[in-house]
Parts: C-alpha cells; structure tokens; sequence
C-alpha cells in the first residue's frame, strides 16, 4: 500500500490556480492507493487513512487533514468519508479534471 503525505504548503502556486488559496499552508494533504488487488474493497484504506490522520493530527500545528479525490471516483470519496472526512467543495484541477476536496478536522475529545 502506498501513500503520499505532503504539506499543501508545496503546491501554493497550483492551489491558487484550483481556487484552494483559503487553505492554510500548514494542512496535511493525503493520497493513497492499494496496489494488490485482492486487498481492495475490504475495508484497508479506511483503517490506513485512519492510522495516518491520527499520527498527523498529534502535531498540533496541523490544523486539519485534507484529500482531493476524483469525481468520477466514488470509492475514494467512500473510503475517506468512512474516515471522517466530509465533503467540502467541488474544484477543477486543471489538466486532471474535477475533484472533491474533502476535509477531516479533529474530533470532539482528540487530544491534539
Ligand atoms: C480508494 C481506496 C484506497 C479505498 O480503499 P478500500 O480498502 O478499497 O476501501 P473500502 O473497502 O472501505 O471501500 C470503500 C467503499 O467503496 C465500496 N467499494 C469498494 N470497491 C468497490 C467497487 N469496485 N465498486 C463499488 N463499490 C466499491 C465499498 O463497498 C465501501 O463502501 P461500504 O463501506 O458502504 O461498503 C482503494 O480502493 C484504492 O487504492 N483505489 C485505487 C487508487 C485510488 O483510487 N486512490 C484514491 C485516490 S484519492
């Protein structure tokens, strides 16, 4: 399973572009994907996206988690709500095509 963690703060220039300037740069951007086939649809990726955010949210400097999934990519959008995460807004992220930004803040009681 891989995943790419990064800092929005290293895509400032194409985040203007795709009109998610009000994104501070200190928020964490989240991508996975399960390269073995017989492990999808079972429920990994939530449980992976889970252990990720919670990692990242200990750092009290991140203030929320985000993913950018496709439209066209319901199970993405699935996996990551089973996560916590909400949608928040529709965007073109031009040359790749519509996405759904989608944000997970800390929850109720989290410590950090
Ligand atoms: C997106 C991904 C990480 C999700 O991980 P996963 O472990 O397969 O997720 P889940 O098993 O929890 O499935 C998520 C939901 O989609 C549904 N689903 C899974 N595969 C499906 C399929 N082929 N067709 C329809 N629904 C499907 C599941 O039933 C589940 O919904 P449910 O909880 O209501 O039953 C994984 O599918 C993947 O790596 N895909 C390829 C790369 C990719 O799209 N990455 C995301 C980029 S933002």
């Amino acid at each position: 399973m891989n995943f790419a963690v990064s800092s929005i703060r290293d895509c400032r220039s194409l985040n203007d572009v795709a009109g998610l300037a009000d994104i501070p740069t200190s928020v964490i951007d989240i991508d996975i994907m399960i390269g073995e086939f017989d492990a999808l649809g079972r429920g990994l990726g939530p449980e992976a996206i889970r252990l990720v955010v919670e990692v990242a949210l200990s750092d009290p400097t991140v203030p929320f988690m985000m993913a950018c999934a496709r439209l066209d990519n319901p199970v993405s959008q699935l996996a990551f709500a089973k996560a916590g995460f909400r949608k928040d807004r529709e965007f073109d992220d031009v040359p790749n095509g519509l996405h759904m930004l989608m944000v997970r803040h800390r929850q109720e009681g989290q410590v950090a």
